[in-house]
């Protein structure tokens, strides 16, 4: 049987317009998918919209629209990001499908049926923008941290969730590791939290907001929004909200950022032991893009949407300098000035120069065909470093080895000179031998990138299997 490798992004809130902030965890997700395909692993890439909440519904009203006309609008940003990005889920969940909603109804009815919801009152703070309570100690001075805004103090009745009653059970499971959390820091963070606060009942419905999946044994209620949206990992599977497990349940990773990272460790592990259904494997918890050291987001208004980087430099190089751009676990300030400069170094030049290089000599001195010859490949190991790193989700390091490898090849060719070579008939096996380490080199490297620059790793591998292989046009235009 072949083994099988299910990732997912959070769904993303249809508030604003997709940032590359979204970008950066959907190419991630993307690019792990694209690798594990390449592995022959039967492969899941799950993304999409988290649709519902009062916050959604007060913006849309702002924007003059029905909420479904105005999230039909954002979702669809979403996609044709997506697109533009060259990211091919295998599906694209929208929390306001009719199946996604029937099954959250099922599923919730489950769990309140076997008491693990019951009719209380929740009095506390509560983020709208983040549409999650707060702790007085999460606030810095006063404000949620990420939204920057005073949250609200909420007093109402409300179905509340049992979740302290997973407290043990759930602080166990992550610190051994059944439920792992990378990297490092971050799981010593929520073992923290759960050490020092435990976990308190959550509500799991509002009494004042419409915009959202009404609870099936009393419609008065519509469901908190963010037990709507973890049930999209299953949903997502076509999981209908009864006993069977979807093929591609439990999840190998979800991928995040900080910001949710407390609730996906805990009440969403907890809905799924209500559940009775297993717990993801692994919460893989990203930085943040800062832009002159803020979080980059729509509230502090200092984003860059994907489309403009895409314009300036193609979906495949906007993947490269995302990814790269910082060690996939910390946080990362960007600049436009630096894309700049690390396009031109490591794509127009670096891997652009050694391309035609190589096709323009094997045109010249081998009439267009890869000679014959046994031929090791340089760097040594890369590969399995490579995909060391991958199984890391060290996307960065994983580039780095990559663009090394062009390094090491530029530079074979100014040591070896194969233009020499070629003057002199009696060095021709010498000649040949030097080529088709060059060729082979470049299809491992190709190869390697595929993941990650889809589009160039085509044409790279499509110029060398050619009948006779010509100097093509440059692979980067210099900016
Ligand atoms: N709707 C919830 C998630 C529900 S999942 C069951 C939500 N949506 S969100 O639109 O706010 O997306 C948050 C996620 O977007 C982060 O966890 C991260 O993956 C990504 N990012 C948003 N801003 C980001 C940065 N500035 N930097 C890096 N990633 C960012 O939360």
């Amino acid at each position: 049987m072949k083994k099988k490798f299910y990732v997912t992004t959070p769904i993303y809130y249809v508030n604003n317009k997709p940032h590359i902030g979204h970008a950066y965890t959907t190419i991630a997700a993307d690019v792990l998918a694209r690798f594990y395909r390449q592995k022959e692993f039967d492969t899941f890439f799950l993304t999409g919209t988290d649709e519902h909440g009062a916050n959604i519904e007060a913006i849309a009203k702002t924007a003059g629209q029905e909420p479904q006309a105005f999230v039909d609008g954002i979702a669809e940003s979403f996609k044709q990001a997506w697109k533009l990005l060259d990211i091919k889920p295998d599906r694209f969940i929208r929390t306001t499908e009719s199946r996604h909603m029937a099954a959250v109804q099922t599923a919730l009815k489950k769990i309140y049926e076997q008491g693990d919801i019951y009719l209380g009152e929740y009095s506390g703070l509560y983020c709208p923008k983040c549409e999650q309570f707060k702790n007085a100690k999460d606030l810095v001075d006063g404000l949620c941290p990420d939204h920057k805004i005073a949250p609200q103090q909420m007093d109402e009745a409300s179905y509340m969730f049992k979740l302290s009653k997973y407290s043990d059970i759930l602080l166990k499971k992550i610190e051994s590791g059944e439920l792992e959390i990378f990297p490092l820091e971050r799981k010593n963070e929520v073992v923290s939290f759960y050490r020092q606060d435990g976990l308190q009942d959550v509500s799991f419905s509002r009494k004042n907001v419409s915009w959202g999946i009404p609870l099936p044994w009393d419609k008065t209620h519509t469901t908190y929004v963010w037990a709507d949206a973890f049930l999209n990992y299953l949903t997502g599977l076509d999981w209908a909200g009864d006993n069977t497990v979807p093929d591609f349940w439990p999840a190998d990773v979800h991928l995040m950022s900080k910001d949710i990272l407390r609730v996906h460790a805990t009440i969403w592990p907890a809905m799924l032991l209500s559940l009775g259904l297993p717990l993801p494997k692994k919460l893989f918890i990203h930085g943040y893009f800062l832009v002159d050291g803020q979080k980059m987001s729509k509230s502090i208004g200092n984003v860059i949407a994907p489309a403009e980087l895409v314009a300036r430099y193609g979906a495949d190089a906007t993947r490269y300098l995302l990814l790269s751009a910082t060690p996939f676990g910390n946080d990362g300030d960007i600049s436009l000035e630096g894309f700049d400069e690390k396009y031109n170094a490591d794509l127009a030049n670096n891997l652009g120069n050694l391309v035609s290089r190589v096709t323009n000599m094997l045109e010249q001195y081998c009439g267009g065909k890869i000679p014959d010859r046994e031929a090791t490949t340089i760097p040594p190991n890369l590969e399995q470093q490579v995909s060391q790193a991958m199984s890391e989700l060290k996307f960065e390091s994983a580039l780095r080895l990559i663009r090394d490898s062009w390094s090491v090849l530029n530079l074979y060719i100014d040591e070896h000179k194969p233009w020499d070579m070629a003057k002199d008939p009696a060095r021709q096996g010498e000649l040949e031998i030097s080529l088709s380490l060059l060729a082979n080199s470049m299809l491992v490297s190709a190869g390697l990138l595929e993941p990650f620059l889809p589009g160039t790793a085509e044409k790279i591998i499509g110029t060398f299997a050619a009948e006779k292989i010509i100097k093509g046009e440059a692979l980067f235009r210099r900016i």
